[in-house]
């Protein structure tokens, strides 16, 4: 127990890495904690893809905007949702099956995202550096370099190495903006608790414009998504 809230109150992320490579015991161990992640239902809709082709990295580097930390980092994990292989599994099975939708995918999402994490702690807990990349802003273009087939769709990355450089810890939301006891408090105390912590809000006054201004990244995000999922996942939405 102490041990991983203490790995995770240090977590600061990693984009300067030694040369050093990862034992295969220690990939192993870290495959391991996505592989015994929770998943809805136990389906684990998703493959991990392990990068280490300097070639693949610098591709997939370019493809999510030009970020060198990917292309230099000695090991890279692709997390994509992937009902490919469970579609293939149904057909052996006898089972027949529909094209998986926009609830398979957020479903994906979540699963994902747990995997991914716990992937993370456990990289960590053995003195590693992680960063995570989102792949969400150009998937059809990752899936391409990595061959995924119809059903499979990229969406983050983990790089993980010896760091080389440990910047300081990040800010976080006050306990108050975080968490409310048994129903919702009110928004305006939460702004309130954000605006009153400075060095949380030195960062999320250029993170906001970022973010929550019209036409900026996240709606790329989902313009790219929107297309990737219509050619991969035949949803429409
Ligand atoms: C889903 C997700 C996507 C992210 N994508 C990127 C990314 O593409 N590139 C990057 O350098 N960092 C990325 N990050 C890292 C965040 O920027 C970082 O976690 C955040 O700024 C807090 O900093 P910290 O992790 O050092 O505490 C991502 C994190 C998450 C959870």
């Amino acid at each position: 127990m102490e041990c991983c809230l203490s790995t995770i109150s240090r977590h600061v992320s990693i984009r300067e890495y030694t040369s050093e490579s990862i034992p295969e015991e220690h990939v192993k161990k870290i495959i391991e904690a996505s592989r015994r992640a929770p998943s809805a239902w136990g389906l684990q809709p998703y493959t991990i893809i392990i990068v280490r082709d300097p070639r693949l990295k610098k591709d997939i580097a370019e493809a999510v905007g030009g970020q060198e930390h990917v292309a230099k980092a000695p090991l890279l994990l692709v997390y994509a949702i992937d009902y490919a292989k469970l579609v293939e599994l149904a057909k052996k099975i006898g089972v027949s099956v529909s094209d998986p939708g926009l609830g398979h995918l957020i479903i994906g999402l979540v699963d994902v995202g747990i995997a991914s994490a716990w992937a993370s702690i456990v990289a960590e807990e053995l003195g590693y550096g992680i960063t995570f990349i989102a792949l969400y802003s150009n998937p059809c273009r990752i899936a391409k370099i990595l061959g995924l087939p119809k059903y499979v769709l990229p969406v983050v990355a983990l790089t993980i190495g010896k760091p080389a450089r440990r910047p300081g810890l990040q800010p976080r939301q006050p306990v108050e903006a975080l968490v409310d006891y048994e129903k919702y408090s009110n928004v305006v105390d939460k702004a309130n608790a954000m605006l009153g912590d400075r060095e949380l809000m030195a960062k999320y006054r250029r993170v906001i414009e970022l973010t929550l201004k019209p036409n900026t990244y996240y709606d790329l995000v989902g313009e790219e998504m929107y297309k990737c999922i219509r050619e991969y996942f035949n949803v429409k939405v």
